[in-house]
């Protein structure tokens, strides 16, 4: 089987190198050699590569970023995403992509379905449902992993701002309303690569870890959990002070329920998904502390 793997070098790209490596050729690809802001190239790419899967790990990411670059962010997220869809169908290869909780607006009180309505409340979800609906509207065979609060050992995420900011400061302030499944790249690649084998997928997928937490609860665990592997820091996690989404204004909104449920998923590959905190502690255990 051949793959072509896009954003070889992002969080989920560089866990999919080593995951999806028994599967077959990977020829993997990230913004130096493929930037996807030049569609034509794109397109040229994936017609001489003549992959079986597609999998696009490339993204623009940066969610309060997006505010102010718009246009890059559909670029992206869209449009090269369409790209993507259309040549999956011209050439009848099976296309992965990921898709993010932000396309809800977090008002249900209830963990999310795949068949709930959309209503993203930033540009950057936005350009990803557009993205999104433009893969389904191609009637290329695909399979969309939506997923929350993604990180990594590799790249910048909410572990290692909290590790920093604990060693820097007294004390650290988190917001304590928004309520989610903190997901590792590593999982993402992992159930990619079993999907991809399997064979027996086809649409949208909530894929998140289990359990759910806060993004306090999670900063609080993170600093626990180095602090047991003999972390120095100057604030614990006793030291991470609540505050609610309102004391923290930022560019983009973000939905305050972020929690996705994996039914479907679980039922369609015979799997169960791990509690969060399972990957989280690998990942620190990963890290220089
Ligand atoms: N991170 C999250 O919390 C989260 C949550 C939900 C869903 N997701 C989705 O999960 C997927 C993977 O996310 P991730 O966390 O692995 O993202 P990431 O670490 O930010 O990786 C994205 C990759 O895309 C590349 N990229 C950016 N601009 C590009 C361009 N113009 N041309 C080609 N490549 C470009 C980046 O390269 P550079 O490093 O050079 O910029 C990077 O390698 C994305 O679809 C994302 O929307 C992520």
């Amino acid at each position: 089987m051949k793959i072509l793997l896009l954003g070889a070098a992002g969080q989920v790209g560089t866990e999919s190198q080593r995951a999806l490596a028994p599967l077959g050729e990977v020829a993997a690809f990230d913004r130096p050699e493929m930037d996807f802001t030049n569609a034509d190239k794109l397109r040229e790419l994936v017609r001489s590569v003549g992959a079986d899967v597609i999998v696009n790990a490339a993204a623009y990411t940066a969610v309060d970023k997006a505010e102010s670059e718009q246009d890059i962010a559909e670029q992206l997220n869209h449009h090269a995403v369409a790209v993507l869809a259309d040549e999956a169908k011209r050439s009848d290869a099976l296309l992965v992509h990921y898709s993010t909780d932000y396309v809800y607006d977090g008002t249900k009180s209830s963990p999310y379905v795949e068949t709930d309505a959309t209503n993203p409340l930033s540009v950057y979800g936005a350009t990803k449902l557009r993205g999104d609906l433009a893969i389904a509207a191609s009637g290329c065979r695909h399979v969309i992993f939506r997923t929350t609060w993604v990180y990594a050992a590799h790249g910048n995420n909410f572990i290692k701002t909290m590790l920093r900011l604990a060693k820097e400061r007294e004390e650290l302030t988190v917001v304590a309303d928004q309520h989610g499944a903190p997901t590792s790249a590593a999982l993402l690649a992992d159930v990619t690569a079993k999907a991809i084998g399997a064979g027996n997928l086809a649409g949208l997928y909530h894929l998140v870890a289990g359990g759910e937490t806060t993004w306090h609860g999670f900063a609080q665990f993170i600093l626990a959990e180095a602090q047991k592997r003999g972390a120095v820091l100057k604030a614990g996690p006793e030291k991470v002070k609540p505050i609610p989404t309102s004391a923290y204004p930022t560019p983009a909104k973000r939905p305050a329920n972020s929690r996705l449920n994996t039914d479907k998923l679980k039922t369609a590959l015979k799997i169960d998904l791990p509690p969060w905190e399972l990957h989280a502690k690998a990942v620190i255990d990963a890290l220089p502390l």
